[in-house]
């Protein structure tokens, strides 16, 4: 079983090169590289691998081109295409009982924030109301534990809750408060990611190796959708508790792997990338603990927070790189910068983790016949 993940050529030793991602401190792999430099096409590499190793993938894909051999392609938007909704509103029973509906609430409003821009301390006081509302509509409150179980509300009905009380006024808050909130819930609501009777959940999505393309999503819709899956996962799997210290094997060691390709579309979301709280900051340091492997590309460094740095992933330069980032990062993996510089081909980068041995200089690129 050691999963063993085919990265490419060595150029130097003239030789294949293996990442082992459970010889590694973690399963994080940061891959970085300026547009056309190969990232996508890494990615699709690496899940085929991990995927013939039979440990599940789930990928987001927000630009619609990361299908790969092993993947199962849904489209998550509206018209008659689309085959798969999420909703951000879902409760995790597990989750709940840790944190409680109140916490639960104020992350949802973290993320809606974070997905149509910032809101105004009274529009979130506002919205935090209709959501507790409309929870509170399907019989779901922070002081009744079985009522977690039940169907939660969705965005299209806090929107129409919201409509409501603009009509009817709400003690405490002014009318343009109430419009505004209802103004960017609505933005979400009518998005189709969130109204589709097929809501994914985690244990068929790691079925089927799911590749959630959300290309044609609104931006907005983009982030919320995101950040709802990778907490749906996280919750889930931490609900199953932590893996085995130590190991037997990379099977027990590797639940699933995430795959978040232009992942800056999650971390620049209106903030700053290092925000604790952030759900990609949250699986770079706890995901490894409940078998969480992780796999984030992106164009430059800086659009990964502190957190996910300073944990040491495993990390995929792509060459062909802009003058200021080479600069900035061949210092963080040992190289002359001239080196990430140089004109090659696409496909061409360096790799540094402790499985290759510290540092090589990689050509992914296959040959006609090896393909
Ligand atoms: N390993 C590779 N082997 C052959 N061609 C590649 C390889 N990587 C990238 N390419 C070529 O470069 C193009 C851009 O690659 P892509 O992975 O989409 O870049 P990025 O995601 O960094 O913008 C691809 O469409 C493909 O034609
Ligand atoms: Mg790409």
């Amino acid at each position: 079983m050691p999963l063993e993940v085919s990265m490419g050529f060595d150029v130097q030793a003239e030789e294949p090169v293996i990442w082992r991602p459970g010889r590694e401190n973690n399963g994080i792999m940061l891959v970085t590289g300026a547009s056309g430099s190969g990232k996508t096409e890494a990615l699709k590499t690496i899940i085929a691998s991990i995927a013939r190793h039979g440990i599940p993938v789930i990928a987001v894909d927000f630009h619609g081109d990361l299908a790969a051999p092993g993947l199962t392609d849904v489209l998550v938007s509206g018209g008659v295409y689309g085959q798969a909704g999420v909703n951000p509103l879902s409760l995790e029973p597990a989750g709940i009982a840790r944190v409680g509906l109140c916490s639960k609430i104020d992350r949802e409003l973290a993320r809606i924030n974070r997905a149509v821009g910032r809101l105004g301390y009274k529009q979130k006081a506002c919205l935090s109301l209709a959501l507790t509302h409309a929870y509170w509509m399907r019989g779901i409150t922070a002081e009744d534990r079985s009522s977690w179980a039940l169907a939660p509300p969705t965005l299209g009905e806090v929107s129409e809750l919201l409509l409501a009380g603009i009509r009817e006024g709400v003690e405490g808050f002014q009318r343009n408060t109430l419009e505004a909130c209802h103004q960017k819930v609505r933005v979400l609501a009518e998005s189709p990611a969130f109204n589709h009777p097929n809501g994914l959940n985690v244990e068929v999505m790691k079925a089927n190796n799911m590749r959630l393309d959300f290309s044609t999503l609104s931006r907005p819709a983009q982030v919320l959708a995101a950040e709802t899956v990778l907490e749906m996962v996280y919750e889930a799997e931490r609900a199953r508790g932590s893996i085995p210290v130590p190991c037997s094997s990379d099977a027990e060691r590797f639940r699933l792997f995430l795959v978040v390709d232009e992942a800056k579309i999650l971390t620049l979301g209106r903030g700053d990338a290092s925000r604790a709280d952030h759900i990609v900051n949250i699986l770079a340091t706890e995901g490894r603990k409940f078998g969480i492997g992780l796999i984030l590309a992106s164009q430059v460094a800086d659009h990964f927070g502190d957190d996910v740095h300073a944990i040491r992933p495993t990390r995929l330069v792509m060459k062909n790189m802009g003058q200021r980032e080479a600069k900035r990062v061949a210092p963080t993996i040992g190289v002359p910068a001239s080196l990430l510089e140089a004109e090659a081909e696409p496909g061409s980068a360096m790799l540094r983790s402790n499985s290759v041995g510290g540092l090589v200089e990689l050509e992914m690129r296959m040959e006609a016949g090896e393909a």
